[in-house]
């Protein structure tokens, strides 16, 4: 009935945690540490490992979206991790919109998005 594991693989990201995509730049990347720490002043903590090309973007740009999308989008989850870079609108299907006030992108199939 349950599958189990000693290590901390792919396999382990999607559940229990929600997954969230955050887009920097035209980029984006899958998501699953993320936290809110503050409801006053608003803060939101989000754990990027530094080989990730979003992190550079991040660093550089210091801003980013957390797109919240629903569980259906887990095999888009795991594409979108599978690689750096590169245009993941195109290898998932995500479509991509402008943001009200951050120049990274924002993608249209979340039920919910933070520009930070
Ligand atoms: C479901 C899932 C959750 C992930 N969560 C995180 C995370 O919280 N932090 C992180 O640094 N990488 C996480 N990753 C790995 C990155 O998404 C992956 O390395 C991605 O290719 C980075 O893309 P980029 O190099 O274009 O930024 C996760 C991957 C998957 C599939």
């Amino acid at each position: 009935m349950f599958k189990t594991t000693d290590t901390l693989n792919s396999e382990c990201h999607p559940q229990p945690r929600v997954t969230a995509l955050l887009a920097s730049g035209d980029n984006f990347m899958p998501l699953s540490w993320h936290m809110p720490v503050s409801k006053s002043p608003f803060r939101y903590a989000v754990a990027i490992r530094n080989e990730n090309k979003s992190y550079e973007i991040v660093k550089q740009t210091k801003e980013f979206s957390l797109n919240f999308i629903d569980f259906s989008y887990a095999q888009t989850c795991e594409i979108a991790g599978s690689s750096h870079g590169g245009d993941k609108f195109a290898t998932t299907g995500l479509s991509q919109k402008h943001a009200h006030k951050i120049k990274s992108s924002l993608i249209e199939q979340a039920y919910m998005i933070y520009e930070c």
